[in-house]
């Protein structure tokens, strides 16, 4: 019987780390059915940045994704990543396409959605606690944004975690995306938690300190019950702790994980080709894969130092990654203290490239970073400098209530703006997360299928119509 469950991250997170989020459906294949057989707690496999990519980069329908994993793991609990009342896009989404979103998850094969808000304001969490709830079978899990600096300190922790399980959350995931925890504080934390709330505790932790081992089994001493790994050849770096360490760490204790290494060893080949593939082409930088502590000082996730790095690439300014870095947590002080990790990640961090690339300081502030100055994703865990406000935002008002609060129903809008393209149901939230984005990928699926001239190719299919 395992007394530490492992949830694997080979599908989502880990090459979202590594590699982009670039792992395709057709690469992910001959290891579903092996993968499916191991006896995982859940697996990582959907949501966070895989919808994107798959319509931006990939060519694919994250949706048939979906059930093409539903269909070849039919065992195994598979899991998501869900920004609450941002989706899976860039803004705060009307509470009946968060809903909706929710249960064509459900429908389509999740299991387990793990919920987090970038910005810890439980409020924007609600609707989608509720939303899961109301399917039959599925799991919500919230996840902390685990950061560091002025207050949070484990009572800010403990007084979260109490507010999760207060509003019917079945798990909590105390989630480092930074790579932030060390070992000792880890195991404080994860003590505190468990005497505070009755539910499961998860870690999720990223390797890019070459710490997140020791932080796991620190936690699993302090009673955490399931932690987050990825399969040897996509982990550790700006990935997780490696599987089959943590089994073999673990195994013949209190905390074996009942997991078979010999089994494990069966699927690492799979991904060690990928890798190879994923090193030559260029797509998995070498960088990614070495020990760096600066994230310890400079609070800066995996996904969001190679974007920073990409970036910085394509203005041709790579030689000033150091100064982002450095200028990432002034920004972050300046904007109230929010933990990075999507969207907060990306609106900081782009906002710090502008500050350094254009010379001077908020001389260009993007829409996004306006929007959180502004409140439109909620409360920032410290209140900003009403100076900083005013220069950012000039004379127009702060936000106090829940964001969505001010949203309309947005859903059958949505449903007949895009009903050009509508081909399924799930397009339509699609659609309303990645708007032109999706739209290409539509054009595309439609031009495979009908020809560039909206000619018919197949004599089997009716044309569609235009
Ligand atoms: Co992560």
């Amino acid at each position: 019987m395992a007394k530490v469950g492992i949830t694997e991250t080979i599908l989502r997170d880990a090459h979202q780390s590594l590699i982009a989020t670039r792992m395709t459906t057709e690469e992910m294949l001959p290891a579903l059915e092996m993968l499916d057989n191991i006896g995982y707690h859940s697996l990582e496999c959907w949501g966070g940045a895989t919808f994107d990519a798959c319509l931006r980069f990939l060519n694919e329908d994250p949706w048939d994704r979906l059930r093409t994993l539903r269909a070849k793991m039919p065992k195994t609990k598979l899991q998501m990543l869900y920004r609450g009342q941002n989706m899976l896009g860039y803004r705060h989404y009307a509470d009946d396409l968060v809903e909706y979103f929710v249960q064509k998850s459900v429908a389509n094969g999740i299991d387990i959605i793990r919920i987090f808000d970038a910005l810890n304001d439980i409020r924007n969490l609600e609707t989608s606690i509720k939303a899961a709830k109301k399917e039959k079978g599925a799991h919500a899990q919230v996840a902390i944004s685990y950061t560091t600096g002025p207050t949070y300190d484990i009572d800010y922790y403990v007084q979260y975690a109490k507010k999760i399980e207060e509003v019917g959350a079945d798990s909590i995931c105390l989630k480092d995306m930074a790579g932030l925890l060390v070992p000792y504080d880890t195991y404080n934390l994860v003590k505190a938690l468990k005497e505070t709330v009755k539910i499961p505790i998860q870690i999720h932790s990223h390797f890019t300190a070459g710490i997140a081992d020791m932080v796991m089994m620190k936690a699993i001493e302090a009673g955490a019950d399931v932690i987050d790994t990825a399969l040897s050849p996509l982990a550790m770096g700006t990935s997780h702790p490696a599987t089959e360490s943590m089994v073999a760490a673990l195994a013949g204790t209190p905390y074996d994980t009942g997991l078979d290494l010999k089994k494990l060893k069966e699927i690492s080949p799979i991904f060690t080709d990928l890798r190879h593939k994923y090193l030559e082409s260029g797509l998995l930088n070498p960088k990614m894969l070495e020990v760096d502590t600066n994230a310890l000082i400079y609070q800066v996730p995996g996904g969001m130092l190679s974007n920073l790095v990409s970036q910085l690439k394509q203005a041709g300014k790579e030689d000033q990654l150091e100064e982002v870095l450095q200028e990432v947590p002034r920004v972050r002080k300046d904007a109230g203290y929010p933990p990075l990790v999507t969207p907060s990640s990306q609106i900081v961090g782009t906002q710090a490239v502008f500050n350094v690339i254009g010379g001077e300081r908020y001389k260009m502030v993007t829409k996004e970073f306006k929007g959180l100055v502004r409140g439109e994703y909620g409360r920032t865990p410290v209140p900003m400098d009403p100076e900083f406000v005013k220069k950012i935002i000039g004379d127009e008002e702060q936000i106090t209530c829940r964001p969505a609060d001010q949203l309309e129903p947005e859903l059958e809008k949505t449903r007949k703006e895009m009903a050009e393209w509508y081909e399924q149901e799930e397009d339509v939230l699609t659609y309303a997360q990645f708007g032109q984005v999706a739209v290409k990928f539509f054009e595309k699926r439609r031009n495979a299928k009908y020809g560039i001239d909206g000619k018919h190719l197949n004599a089997e299919e009716p044309v569609h119509p235009v």
